[in-house]
C-alpha cells in the first residue's frame, strides 16, 4: 500500500469508496468537480490510498494558517481494518504539519469514535454545519 497525492484518474473510484461507505452526500463537494476544485486549492489535502494501481482510500483535509482539520477519510469497505486509515491520517497529520500546523481537529468523526481515539483525538464538542452556504450569506 502506498499513499500519494490524489489524481484526476482516481475520480471514479474514490466516488465509489465515498457510495459504499454511505459518504457520498452532495456532488458539488463530493463528485469528480469537487474533487478537482480540492486538489487545485492550495490550502487542501488530499491524499489517496493505493494498492496494485487501485485507490482503496482517501483522506482531505485543510490548514487555514492556523487550524487543522481532516474532513473525511474513508477505505474501501473490503480494506479496511488493516491499518490503511491510520496510515492515511497519520501521512495528512505529517503533511498539515510541514506546513505549519500545530493542532489537528476532525470535523466528521461519525460512529467510529474508537478509530480517532485510537489516534489521540478526544470528543470535544459537536460541529454545526449550514447547508447550503446560501441561508446563512443570503441572497445575490
Ligand atoms: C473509519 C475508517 C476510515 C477506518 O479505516 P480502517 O483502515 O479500517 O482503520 P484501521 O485499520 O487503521 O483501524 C485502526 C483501529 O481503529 C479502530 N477501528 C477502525 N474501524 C473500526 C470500527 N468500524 N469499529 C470499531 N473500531 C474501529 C480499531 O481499534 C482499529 O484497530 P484494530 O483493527 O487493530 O482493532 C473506515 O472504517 C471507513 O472508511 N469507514 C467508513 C467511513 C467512515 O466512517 N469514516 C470516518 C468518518 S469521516
Amino acid at each position: 500500500m502506498t499513499i500519494r497525492e490524489f489524481r484526476e484518474a482516481d475520480c471514479e473510484a474514490l466516488v465509489a469508496i465515498l457510495r459504499a461507505n454511505l459518504q457520498y452526500g452532495d456532488p458539488r463537494n463530493d463528485g469528480r468537480e469537487g474533487m478537482l476544485r480540492v486538489a487545485a486549492c492550495p490550502a487542501a489535502v488530499f491524499l489517496v490510498a493505493e494498492e496494485a494501481g487501485v485507490p482503496v482510500g482517501l483522506v482531505r483535509g485543510v490548514y487555514d494558517g492556523a487550524k487543522a482539520f481532516i474532513h473525511i477519510v474513508s477505505v474501501r469497505p473490503d480494506c479496511q481494518r488493516r491499518g490503511i486509515g491510520t496510515a492515511l491520517v497519520r501521512e495528512a497529520a505529517r503533511v498539515l504539519r510541514d506546513r505549519g500546523a500545530t493542532n489537528l481537529t476532525v470535523t466528521v468523526p461519525g460512529d467510529n469514535l474508537d478509530f480517532w481515539k485510537r489516534l489521540s483525538f478526544r470528543l470535544t464538542k459537536r460541529v454545526m454545519e449550514a447547508h447550503d452556504i446560501d441561508d446563512v450569506a443570503g441572497g445575490g
